[in-house]
């Protein structure tokens, strides 16, 4: 359902709230964005003379815009020769066709060459106060021993490499490694079972598989390695695996595991990086979409590295020198574009943060930014929430003066935690940016900033296009709509050289799910509200993809899994919403007859079973046994009428008349109300 924006309450976050102050720099113009200074190819763009006429041009010539940045602020080993050969409705997607970069040369050789002694990483690691920071130099050479290792071992330009890891440098080397040697690489988040790594390691045909011996999170030792031998045993491809030591404590090696760090030590610290065409695959990553089976999107080389490159810079205002801190983990795309690539790219410094935001204590991301300095925050509402019910005191008790920026990511923020966020986080003097983007997107879209230094930001909007991204709002009939304030399902009217260009090994779901459903558009899945000045607010998936603590998992998926419990005979699993992680999974199981297992048991085991063959995120937090599920006469279970129940809306119940059996629906709310009176969610 498409909401119209409930936020009332704005807050103008300029520079500085000194009206002498202001004066003062009003003088010296700093109040108008001087445009060549802000972007320097723009004094090559006819017309453009201020932010508001960048942003036209980079979406009314956007082969300019996109041709002008990727010439400055990419290394090419070949210059390309067309800019862009899209056709959206057919799922054409090609940038920068014709040239030739090595992606690792560009986010380190080329920085070496002018500061090999400045920081790269800062690995903020679980144990606080214990962080180790890698320059460029040694993130080089760390890199080119593992690329020749990989050389080595065989692994060819083409081939895709597994990496299960948790933030880390080693990880980071890793995904440089590949993009030396022209293989692609494929990271799952550390967190997923053995059955969904086995999974993706298949899908992507890996050989190689890259991983630690034990992670650490939240001061405990999760057996990462173990989770490996077990995944692999059901994957035919591997031929080996790269075990890297993050704790001292040696695990079982066998016949196809390699001791990683000491083979490194055997190669050279010069590696001959790969010419790779701009539109190689330069990684894979599994999302989740609304059918059980995860999608392998795939992202090539110069449009995503530029798009990457490009919002780093301007959405978070990223100065040479500041100290970033995106606290995503590297297994989802926030990781890859504002962890690693992004500010690599740019030559910045970027912080990988391997804890939780409540350990050992809920002043940890703000101690971490007194420690480490950071300038630029970003991270997801769910911690944000999560942290403002621990109270200020835990932000208060640290220097957070070096922040000059917020950012928030992969799901609505509410406005109390933005306004906190604001107010407390930032003490009301960084500009917040909701931004919103996807993994098909490769980097954000829609953010508050880049805008006029005095631009207004509304609280839990996402409000403004980025540069060459022009959104649009579809109605229920598949019209544009042009009017505003409007609600609809989120296009991107033109194609954008971060985007996403296939789903591995099937190029078909990838036409059927983004260029089909509004031919000549990307369709992004979300609904938005378009405000009357023509702010853009998300307002949430359309399709079956919940949102939990900001980690995407197909409500499908979490059914294939409840279904093949030998007790199950059908299950329906819909999201709620939830006051810290966003959205809860709740689940809806009919048992097969003459199953009388007892329900708590039941529960029990289907809880292990979503934690083994998917992750802990994804276990229902309620499971209601039910008789029925409510069915239309073709046999379409009726989610909206779940949905209405659980949110217990029961007078938006809406029409029942196309239900089988309208007496399944009373069943099913008491149920609930049975359910809700003895259990709390986990
Ligand atoms: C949701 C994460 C509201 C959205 C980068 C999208 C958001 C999905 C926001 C992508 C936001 C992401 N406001 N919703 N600022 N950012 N989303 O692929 O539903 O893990 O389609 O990428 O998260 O999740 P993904």
């Amino acid at each position: 359902m498409w909401l119209p924006c409930g936020c009332t309450s704005k807050a103008i976050v300029t520079s500085s709230a000194c009206p002498v102050f202001k004066s003062y720099f009003r003088v010296f113009g700093r109040w108008k964005c001087n445009v060549a200074a802000f972007m320097p190819e723009a004094a090559g763009f006819e017309g453009v003379k201020d932010f508001s006429s960048l942003q036209e041009f980079s979406v009314s010539n956007s082969e300019s815009f996109w041709a002008a940045a990727a010439r400055s602020r990419l290394s090419w080993i070949r210059p390309f020769h067309t800019v862009q050969h899209c056709d959206l409705s057919r799922g054409k997607i090609k940038w920068f066709e014709g040239g030739q970069l090595n992606v690792s040369v560009n986010c380190l050789d080329r920085h070496v060459h002018t500061s090999p002694e400045r920081v790269a990483l800062i690995w903020e690691r679980d144990e606080p106060g214990s962080e180790v920071k890698v320059t460029y130099r040694e993130l080089l050479e760390t890199t080119c021993r593992l690329g020749n290792l990989l050389r080595r071992r065989g692994v060819k330009k083409g081939d895709c490499v597994t990496i299960y890891m948790p933030p880390c440098p080693l990880a980071v080397a890793s995904m440089l490694a590949c993009a030396r040697i022209g293989a692609a690489h494929n990271v799952v988040f550390a967190g997923f079972s053995a059955e969904a790594l086995a999974e993706r390691i298949r899908d992507a045909e890996s050989s190689t598989v890259i991983t630690v011996n034990q992670g650490v999170r939240a001061g405990k030792v999760t057996e990462l390695k173990r989770t490996v031998d077990a995944a692999v045993q059901d994957c035919p491809t591997v031929q080996q695996v790269l075990v890297a030591m993050r704790t001292e404590n040696p695990v079982a090696m066998t016949a196809k595991d390699v001791d990683m760090e000491e083979e490194m030590l055997k190669e050279d610290v010069v590696c001959e990086p790969a010419a790779m065409n701009s539109e190689d695959v330069l990684f894979l990553l599994y999302t989740s979409g609304s059918t059980g089976k995860p999608k392998g999107v795939v992202h090539t080389q110069a449009g995503y590295l530029l798009y990457a490159a490009l919002t780093h810079r301007y959405v978070f205002s990223y100065q040479d020198g500041d100290v970033f801190g995106c606290v995503a983990d590297i297994g989802w795309i926030t990781g890859h574009s504002y962890s690693v690539y992004g500010p690599l790219a740019n030559g910045g410094t970027t912080v990988l943060f391997e804890s939780t935001p409540i350990y050992p204590d809920p002043g940890r991301y703000w101690e971490m930014v007194q420690r480490l300095k950071i300038n630029q925050f970003y991270g997801a509402p769910t911690a944000i929430r999560l942290l403002l019910k621990y109270g200020d005191q835990w932000v208060q008790k640290y220097d957070r003066s070096t922040l000059k920026t917020l950012g928030s990511v992969g799901e609505p923020i509410n406005t109390e935690a933005w306004e906190w966020y604001y107010r407390v986080v930032g003490d009301g003097r960084c500009p917040v940016v909701d931004t919103w983007w996807q993994t098909e997107t490769g980097g954000i879209c829609i953010t508050p900033r880049p805008s006029d230094p005095d631009a207004e930001i509304v609280p839990g909007m996402a409000m403004r296009p980025f540069f060459g991204i022009k959104p649009i709002l579809m109605d229920t009939k598949g019209k544009v709509v042009t009017s505003n304030p409007a609600s609809g399902a989120l296009c991107i009217a033109k194609p954008w050289p971060g985007m996403a260009r296939s789903i591995h090994n099937n190029h078909q779901r990838f036409i059927e799910t983004y260029c089909q459903p509004h031919p000549g558009y990307f369709f992004t899945g979300d609904g938005a509200y378009r405000s009357k000045e023509g702010y853009y607010q998300i307002t949430g998936r359309l399709d079956d993809v919940i949102n939990v603590s900001g980690h995407r998992i197909g409500t499908a998926e979490i059914e294939d899994v409840v279904n093949q419990c030998n007790a199950v005979a059908e299950s329906a699993v819909i999201g709620y919403s939830h006051d810290i992680k966003g959205q809860g999974v709740y689940a809806f199981v009919v048992l097969k007859k003459g199953v009388d297992d007892q329900e708590a048991d039941l529960s029990q085991q289907l809880n292990i079973m979503v934690s083994k063959k998917i992750a802990k995120y994804a276990c229902p937090d309620f499971i209601q046994f039910v008789q029925r599920l409510p069915k239309t006469r073709s046999g379409k279970i009726m989610r909206r009428v779940l949905r209405k129940v659980v949110e217990r809306d029961l007078n938006g119940l809406g029409d029942l008349s196309t239900l089988d059996d309208p007496s399944t629906v009373q069943e099913i709310i008491q149920g609930h109300r049975e359910l809700f009176s003895k259990q709390k969610p986990s």
